[in-house]
């Protein structure tokens, strides 16, 4: 089992990640808190494979656990399905020594960790995230949401969980796009911070995409060290934090103007790199090589490359997103595969001029 501690004073918390960890989490969760009132959140998808495994691991260990299923997609993310779970946290009669427990995606993660962070103005919880996308990224960090009509992730807060527990078993029922998409983030935290992981990820692609557990557990591991790194330095987003956002300025201008429904969160972000790669290699920052090596993973993951979108969109859509910062665009913008820079001084010439010239 690698164990990771995210130090934030108060709020330090681990990451445990292994396989069976499913079955044994009311045996690790006694540890780490006394058996109370818990509302397990997951979708019916996940509820399906693995609901009555944690239900049982937590009874056995005398939680007093009721499950509860949302739908499955994004489109639960509001504060309309916010409400029926704050409902069965009255129901259930939780009190502020209960617990949350989030498992599932990233919809499942943000939307728990929302409501703890909310109800009875905060309760504990956890995450147990069951795909490679919640597992590296959206469970570690305390970036709990819902979103509003008037853009994703818009109502959230900062809220961090008490423990994160990633099953790597888990995977192993993650449909293949979807393993693939969440690769794109481990591939990001190579290109931010740490030339090694993407090498490894180079050589490596097929025992990752194998499921190989040594492979499996050192990706998932690097990465979660390294959003950790940051996290503690940043907690709230003041700056640094900002670099964990490579490839999603763009990224996320794909996703708004294809109303979410053509491309993938990887997808768009996989993208928004190259792009992100190409302003840096134009205002003379890195080199063809650094985009050559991201080019070939995507490619080798069989992403998509082409974006049927009118420049002078994407740019519009690109001052509608909140890392917006007084007007001004924010890219994080590689140096070197390992090493990226944040910048607000990207002009929109050379945004037009990255945008009109083909992947
Ligand atoms: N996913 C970016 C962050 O957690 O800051």
């Amino acid at each position: 089992m690698e164990m990771i501690r995210v130090n934030l004073s108060s709020n330090s918390y681990n990451i445990y990640i292994d396989t069976g960890l499913l079955e044994r989490i009311g045996d690790t969760l006694v540890k780490e808190k006394a058996p109370c009132k818990t509302l397990l959140i997951t979708d019916t998808n996940i509820e399906k494979v693995y609901g009555s495994i944690v239900t049982e691991s937590l009874k056995r260990n005398k939680f007093d656990v009721r499950l509860v299923s949302l739908q499955p997609g994004e489109e639960q993310k509001t504060l309309g399905t916010a409400c029926i779970l704050y409902d069965a946290c009255f129901d259930h009669k939780l009190d502020r020594n209960a617990l949350i427990v989030a498992l599932g995606g990233g919809v499942v993660g943000d939307i728990s960790g929302f409501v703890a962070s909310t109800f009875m103005r905060g309760i504990p919880f956890i995450q147990i995230p069951t795909s490679l996308l919640a597992q590296v990224d959206s469970s570690i960090g305390g970036k709990v949401a819902v979103n509003h009509p008037k853009g994703k992730n818009m109502i959230g807060s900062f809220y961090q969980p008490k423990a994160v527990f990633i099953d790597t078993d888990t995977l192993s029922t993650l449909p293949a796009v979807e393993f693939v998409v969440g690769l794109v983030e481990v591939i990001k935290y190579g290109v931010i911070r740490n030339a090694e992981l993407f090498e490894y990820i180079e050589k490596h692609l097929y025992d990752i995409l194998q499921l190989d557990h040594t492979a499996l557990l050192k990706i998932i591991a690097d990465s979660c060290q390294i959003k950790t790194s940051v996290v503690e330095e940043d907690e709230k987003e003041v700056y640094l934090r900002a670099i964990l956002n490579y490839g999603h300025t763009i990224g996320h201008a794909i996703e708004t103007l294809t109303n979410y429904n053509k491309y993938r969160h990887g997808e768009a972000i996989a993208i928004g790199m190259l792009y992100a790669t190409k302003i840096a290699i134009e205002i003379g920052l890195t080199n063809n090589k650094v985009y050559e090596r991201q080019l070939s993973l995507i490619k080798r993951l069989g992403l998509p490359l082409t974006i049927d979108l009118k420049p002078g969109d994407i740019v519009k859509t690109l001052y509608t997103d909140k890392k917006v910062i007084s007007g001004k665009l924010r890219f994080i913008l590689p140096k070197k595969i390992g090493e990226v820079i944040i910048s607000d001084e990207v002009t929109e010439e050379i945004l037009y001029k990255i945008l009109n010239a083909p992947l």
